[in-house]
Formats: structure tokens, C-alpha cells, sequence
């Protein structure tokens, strides 16, 4: 959710931040600004035009509720939830009256935060700011861990957020898929073949009925069965298709081809960053030095691409930092090499965390996850590692 400030205001840090924390895990993307002083947010609100604030409220007689008035009543269309400790049918009818649109108990649920926030973006006509974020996962070389790494981002969004709608997965090969089979969804009605068809009356609910549902919760669109089932479908379907997901999911996870032609471009284009799955080995670390180039003719911005190094392992013939400075790409994330938990989780049909939590390649795919959709590292106590020990 590119672009859109939410301004959250109360006099106490430490409860302003837990707020944020919350907006966070709902849309990582969203600007939060902490304002501690009350009688500054009214001119703040005037110049700024944030799209939203949030204003902490504890009893009727709270001074904040004359903050609402006032906003409430400035030109301009901005939306106010109010967060409360102290949630009486009192408070209730004060702040409605003063003005604002939603109404959140502290500590904040994340399901009432995702309906009150989607609620609330709607009604004040910036649904085309409430669209998910795209990711697709991609490698110049084929076998270094596309699949295995996009299913296990996509399960583990929806598993860290647990909100309706949380994550999906798309199969782009067209041919030869195999998400569903690693996700273990052995029975499913529709494939991505039947929302490219669809794809000019494709709705949310449309695309969600054609979904298959992950024990995680993850929404999965497995690949066709068979090329014939695309038979009159064109690139630009699946990019409605990819537009629509985008439009009904928080993050829509693809798992790309190896090759960059016209189908796999729309997802290459559609998708807000690109994970570029390397490994340690030389003919996939020139390949991707190859597709580095192509991006960069293609004038994807730099920050789009993120080079993850999967498979990694302490090698005497190719260092990190060689890979690194090679590729001309800061390291975004390390998964480490780990075959018996990856085989495990392939035969049982498992994702890595499932099969063995305490895995090294499970604890960094769940937390390139949990980095995904912005939770904070304070989540997963339980792990030895610091979450963030994968990022160099
Ligand atoms: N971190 C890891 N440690 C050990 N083995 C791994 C790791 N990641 C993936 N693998 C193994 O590498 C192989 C290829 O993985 P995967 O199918 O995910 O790659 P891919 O890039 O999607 O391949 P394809 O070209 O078939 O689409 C699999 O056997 C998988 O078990
Ligand atoms: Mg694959």
C-alpha cells in the first residue's frame, strides 16, 4: 500500500508505538507518523493530509476528542479510528459524535484492524491504495529453490498474519508447476488457466472461488494442468489475473519460470519487489548476473530486486562476498544450505517450519516471512537466532 500516511496521535510513546506496531503488521507499506502533541496535529493534519489518523481516547471527557472535532470537520476527506483502553458505550457515542469512523479496543485485534482499515479505505475512495504487494520469486537457473522458498514466504505470511485474505500464491509455470504439490493441496477445482479466462469479469469473489486454501491459510492458484487449458489465453490475462489478486490479497506471492518471455514478464513487471534466488554454485551465479543485466535494460529500479542466496554454505571456492560483488547486488537474505529438512518437508508435503521448526533453512524462510510483511522480531521469542542474523 504505496503512499498512503496515517498519522497516529497520543501523548504516551510507548502506547503511540504499540499502536504503530499493529498498523505495521496489517500493511508494512503504510506511513506511520507518531504525534505526541495534540494541539499540533490539528495544523499538521491541515498541511500534511495524511489519509488517515488514529487518535488514542481513554475516557469522555478526553481532550482528544476535541482533536476529532476539529478534524472531523477540516476540508478534505481524512479518515479517524479511534484506539481505546477503555471501550464504554459512552466513549462509543462521544467519539462518533465528535466525528470519527472506527472504533478499535487496545490492544488492537488484527482481525478488527484488517476490517476496520479495509472498511475504512473503501469508504473513502482510496481502495486503488489499498492493493496488496506483489512478490515474485525468480531465478536465471532452474532447480536453486524458487518453488521451495515461495511457498514457504506465502505460507508463512498468512501463518505470521492470520488475517482473512492474508497472502496468496500464484503458479506462473505454466508448464510443469508444482506448488500445489509441495503445498500438498492434492484436490482443486480451478487453476490459474480458468482466472486468465475469466479474467475481464474476475472479481475478488470470483478469483477466491477459484482458490485452493493452504493449511496455513494461504490462498493457492495452482498452474494449469496441461497447456491446452491456455489455449486463447494471453499475457495480458494474467496480468489481470495478477491485478486482481493484488487487489483482494495483502501479498500475493509468485512463483516465477526461469525464463524471461512474454508471460513471465507480466509477473516480472506486476511485482513490486523480485526475491532472485542464487546459490553457490557458478553457472547459477553467472546466470544471475546475466538477469541482473536484463532487469537493469528493463529499468526496473534497483530497490526492486532483493538477491537471496539460497542453499548457502561455507564454500573454499566461492566466497559470499564474491557472489555479492559479482551479481552487484546487496545481499538481502541468506537461507542456508539444509537437505534433510528441505526433503523431509517435500516428501511429507509440509512447509520447512512444520517439519522441523528449529531447521536453520526453516527459521530463516519464517523469518523472511515475518521481515515480508513487517512484523517485528519480538514475535518469535521461542528462537535461539535473532531474527535478523540472515540478513548480512
Ligand atoms: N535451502 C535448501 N537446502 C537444501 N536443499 C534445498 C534448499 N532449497 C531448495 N532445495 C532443494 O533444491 C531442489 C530445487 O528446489 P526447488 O524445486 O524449490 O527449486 P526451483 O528453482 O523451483 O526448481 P525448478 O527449476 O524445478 O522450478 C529441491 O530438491 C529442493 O529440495
Ligand atoms: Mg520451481
Amino acid at each position: 500500500m504505496a503512499d498512503v500516511t496515517i498519522f497516529v496521535l497520543h501523548p504516551n510513546e510507548q502506547y503511540c508505538q504499540e499502536i504503530i506496531q499493529a498498523f505495521q503488521s496489517y500493511d508494512s507499506d503504510l506511513e506511520l507518523v507518531a504525534i505526541a502533541d495534540l494541539r499540533d496535529a490539528p495544523n499538521r493534519v491541515r498541511e500534511e493530509q495524511p489519509a488517515a489518523v488514529v487518535v488514542g481516547v481513554d475516557t469522555p471527557n478526553d481532550p482528544a476528542l476535541k482533536s476529532i472535532d476539529t478534524i472531523s470537520n477540516m476540508p478534505g476527506d481524512v479518515g479517524i479510528v479511534v484506539v481505546s483502553k477503555e471501550p464504554t458505550q459512552r466513549l462509543l457515542v462521544s467519539c462518533m459524535r465528535a466525528g470519527s469512523d472506527e472504533f478499535l479496543e487496545f490492544p488492537i485485534d488484527r482481525d478488527e484492524l484488517a476490517k476496520a482499515m479495509d472498511g475504512l479505505f473503501r469508504r473513502k475512495g482510496i481502495a486503488s491504495q489499498t492493493q496488496g504487494k506483489v512478490t515474485a520469486v525468480f531465478s536465471a537457473s532452474g532447480g536453486t529453490g524458487v518453488t521451495t522458498i515461495a511457498c514457504n514466504l506465502a505460507a508463512g505470511m498468512a501463518a505470521c498474519l492470520q488475517t482473512p485474505h492474508a497472502a496468496c500464491i500464484m503458479d506462473m509455470n505454466l508448464q510443469f508447476g508444482s506448488v500445489a504439490l509441495v503445498m500438498d493441496v492434492r484436490e482443486f477445482s480451478h487453476t490459474l488457466a480458468d482466472a486468465a479466462h475469466e479474467h475481464e469479469r474476475l472479481d475478488e469473489n470470483l478469483l477466491s472461488s477459484f482458490m485452493s486454501t493452504h493449511a496455513s491459510g494461504c490462498a493457492v492458484l495452482p498452474s494449469p494442468l496441461s497447456l491446452q487449458e491456455l489455449e486463447g489465453v494471453d499475457p495480458w490475462d494474467l496480468r489481470g489475473v495478477i491485478q486482481t489478486c493484488r487487489k483482494s490479497y495483502t501479498h500475493t506471492v509468485l512463483d516465477m519460470p526461469h525464463s524471461v518471455d512474454d508471460c513471465s514478464l507480466v509477473g516480472l513487471d506486476e511485482a513490486d519487489e523480485i526475491f532472485l534466488v542464487c546459490d553457490m554454485v557458478l553457472p547459477a551465479i553467472r546466470n544471475t548476473i546475466q538477469a541482473v543485466e536484463v532487469f537493469h535494460e528493463l529499468e526496473y529500479k534497483p530497490d526492486k530486486l532483493k538477491l537471496i542466496i539460497n542453499r548457502f554454505y561455507d564454500s573454499d571456492q566461492v566466497s559470499l562476498d564474491e557472489v555479492v560483488e559479482h551479481v552487484k547486488l546487496p545481499l538481502f537474505w541468506l537461507i542456508p544450505y539444509d537437505s534433510q529438512v528441505v526433503i523431509t518437508s517435500l516428501n511429507s508435503g509440509q512447509m520447512l517450519e512444520a517439519a522441523d521448526a528449529e531447521s536453520p533453512a526453516a527459521h530463516s524462510l519464517m523469518a523472511l516471512a515475518q521481515h515480508t510483511v513487517g512484523l517485528a522480531p519480538s514475535v518469535r521469542p521461542k528462537k535461539k537466532r535473532g531474527l535478523f542474523s540472515w540478513v548480512r
